[in-house]
């Protein structure tokens, strides 16, 4: 299983969505077994998978409140008329794992391992901020994928203090193995002028970081939240969700060429 954690500091840059939309298309498009580890407490991914919050968490697991079975929920969509058992989890941090200290981290790496088997992949949707919830989620995955915005250039900025935070944890050995997926713009509008500058600025800046694919602004993806399912079950032959098939195809081929070069 490769732990995904979609990370930047800011709020509002499309965290949430890509890690619901990528688990959709990870699983529908490519047959993957997916983990989605909500770490927000506004339990967004939750909501937006399984039409509810969740009560038992990892955080009431570590409590010894209840087990890693009764906390692993799955998800049911609607395909046609009928209800289907995809092959996506939900795992949700629980709010007041902000309280975490080191003892806990290991606790949650621990935990994390017992599901190694059981996915593909795991994304982590992280809370916005260096929370303790976020830099807990960083120590235990194995890359960081940075969703970014074109609209204005706050998002972007982002980048250094993710770049910063990475690097600290490799050096004080929180995460030895930690390393950049990329960066996935997760929401332009290629009608706007500076949507078009800044994403050529990302193209000059970051250079092979920045993921080929761009996810553009569109009104399914609102709409996927509000029925409560990835865009991809949502409206599968819509625009953005092939932009969605593109970056989880993208996805697979970075990890891929990653773990070749490691040689695993
Ligand atoms: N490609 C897109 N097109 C239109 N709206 C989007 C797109 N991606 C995200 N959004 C919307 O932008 C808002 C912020 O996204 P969200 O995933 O909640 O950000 P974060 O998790 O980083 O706070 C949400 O209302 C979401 O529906
Ligand atoms: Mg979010």
């Amino acid at each position: 299983m490769f732990k995904i954690a979609l990370f930047n500091q800011k709020g509002g840059v499309g965290k949430s969505a890509a890690t619901v939309n990528l688990a959709g298309c990870l699983e529908r498009e490519f047959k993957k077994r997916v983990l989605v580890m909500d770490c927000d407490a506004q339990q967004n991914s939750s909501l937006h998978l399984l039409n509810t919050r969740v009560d038992n968490t990892i955080r009431k697991i570590l409590d010894g409140e209840t087990t890693l079975e009764k906390s692993i929920y799955p998800v049911q969509l609607e395909v046609g008329n009928k209800l289907v058992n995809t092959k996506i989890d939900v795992l949700a941090s629980g709010m007041d794992i902000d309280l975490l200290g080191p003892t806990d981290v290991k606790a949650y790496k621990k935990l994390t391992d017992q599901l190694e088997e059981k996915y593909d992949y795991c994304l982590i949707d992280c809370p916005p901020q260096k929370m303790a919830t976020a830099i807990t989620s960083l120590c235990a995955c194995d890359y960081v994928l940075v969703p970014i915005l074109t609209e204005t250039d706050e998002s972007i900025q982002g980048w250094d203090m993710v770049m910063d935070l990475v690097n600290e944890l490799k050096t004080n050995r929180l995460n030895e193995t930690i390393s950049i997926l990329g960066l996935l713009i997760t929401r332009t509008n290629k009608t706007r002028k500076l949507d078009r500058q800044l994403t050529e600025y990302c193209r000059s800046t970051f250079g092979d970081y920045l993921f080929d694919t761009t996810i553009r602004e569109a009104q399914d993806i609102r709409d996927s939240y509000m029925y409560r399912k990835p865009v991809v079950y949502y409206r599968k032959t819509c625009n953005v969700s092939k932009d969605y098939i593109s970056a989880a195809k993208e996805l697979i081929k970075r990890i891929d060429i990653r773990q070749r070069k490691v040689g695993v």
